[in-house]
């Protein structure tokens, strides 16, 4: 009797999993359909994703894409005479297809931007007048070309510093001080009076950083400079950030009436600096690193946690994009060990931080 009960259990078990998996295959629902209600669902992606088995998932997980490098000013702005348009122009057009929202990024960072920009023929820096003429060419350019195509723009990025200064030491700032942050917002706006503009940043979490950034925000909301949002970049590991600093975040920028999106959002199965990559230099070859059980939960207790805190402040945020389509690839790989910070795994199959996603 009782292994038949036993039996019994088992078979209902079974079919009704199989009932879930028929179910959910049958709907065909993806992250997009469960936050239908909430905010559009976006990824970071390369052209090279449209030629694989990544292109379905894509289609059907996620409403918005961003280029994680196609629109940077060195990859699309090589030469001050030549623009790099194929794989931008590549990545709107699938959008444009298959009826993606596009986030545009990044119009000014310091970082994956061309040298040409600063200097004269002679190698030395270029006036105040002439880097902000450039910056202003390369914007009008840029967001012209994407009209009513990018609804979105991370105008400036990263112009924080992570130290005890205010602002990021850089090229931009050794030239042209604080002005750029403004003249950049000012730019986009002219070039495209539709597009939402955000300041884009990531630890973003973390108290010291954050008041510089809402300082900032604030001075330039003050000055009536058309800034609309602030990126939270979320590039967070298992162990940030806590309910209670995201939560804190959120009220804050949102109290300068600015709207919220997570942007580049990615959970590292490591602890530490920028998501865990590896400090750069420290160790340069592949280390076989296993996605362990402990990881799995630890990841999947902090996804279910960001992803009921976004739910709660839905009418703050416009959108949560994630930083690579699955663990097959991300750019967290790159310092020197696999790292697993994805909802998709290596063969593309949701991960369980991906039911506890959807779960709610
Ligand atoms: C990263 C890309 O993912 C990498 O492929 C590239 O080598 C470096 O940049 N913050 C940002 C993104 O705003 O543009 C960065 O993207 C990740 C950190």
């Amino acid at each position: 009797m009782k292994t038949h009960i036993r039996k019994l259990t088992l078979f209902m078990a079974s079919t009704s999993l199989l009932f879930i998996a028929a179910n959910n295959y049958k709907d065909n629902k993806g992250l997009k359909d469960y936050y239908k209600k909430y905010f559009p669902i976006g990824v970071a992606v390369r052209p090279a994703d449209f030629s694989s088995g990544e292109s379905n998932l894509i289609i059907n997980e996620f409403n918005s894409v961003t280029p994680e490098n196609a629109m940077k000013m060195g990859p699309i702005h090589p030469r001050e005479d030549r623009y790099y348009w194929r794989d931008a122009d590549t990545i709107v057009n699938f959008a444009i297809r298959n009826k993606l929202k596009v986030r545009g990024h990044t119009l000014c960072w310091h970082a994956q931007t061309p040298n040409w920009l600063f200097t004269d023929s002679a190698g030395n820096n270029v006036s105040k007048e002439i880097l902000l003429q450039r910056l202003e060419s390369h914007i009008n350019t840029v967001v012209s070309r994407y009209k009513g195509k990018i609804y979105a723009w991370d105008v400036v990025n990263e112009a924080i510093a992570d130290g005890p200064e205010y602002l990021r030491k850089s090229k931009w700032t050794e030239i042209t001080g604080e002005e750029f942050i403004e003249k950049a917002f000012e730019y986009a706006h002219a070039a495209d009076p539709d597009a939402v503009l955000f300041y884009n940043d990531y630890n973003t979490e973390i108290p010291a950083k954050r008041d510089k950034i809402y300082k900032l925000l604030k001075g330039l909301k003050e000055k009536g400079i058309p800034v609309h949002g602030v990126g939270l970049q979320a590039h967070w590991s298992v162990s940030t950030p806590t309910r209670q600093e995201l939560e804190k975040s959120i009220e804050m920028f949102s109290s300068l009436g600015l709207q919220i999106q997570f942007t580049e959002l990615d959970i590292s199965v490591y602890s530490g600096r920028q998501g865990g990559q590896l400090i750069q230099g420290q160790q340069q070859q592949q280390q076989k690193a296993e996605f362990t059980a402990e990881m799995e939960q630890q990841q999947l207790e902090k996804y279910k946690m960001v992803f009921d805190v976004f739910r709660k402040y839905k009418k703050n945020i416009t959108g949560v994009t994630f930083w690579n389509v699955s663990d097959k690839y991300t750019w967290l790989d790159g310092r020197g060990r696999k790292n697993y910070p994805l909802l998709f795994d290596q063969e593309l199959k949701p991960k369980k931080a991906y039911w506890e996603v959807v779960k709610f």
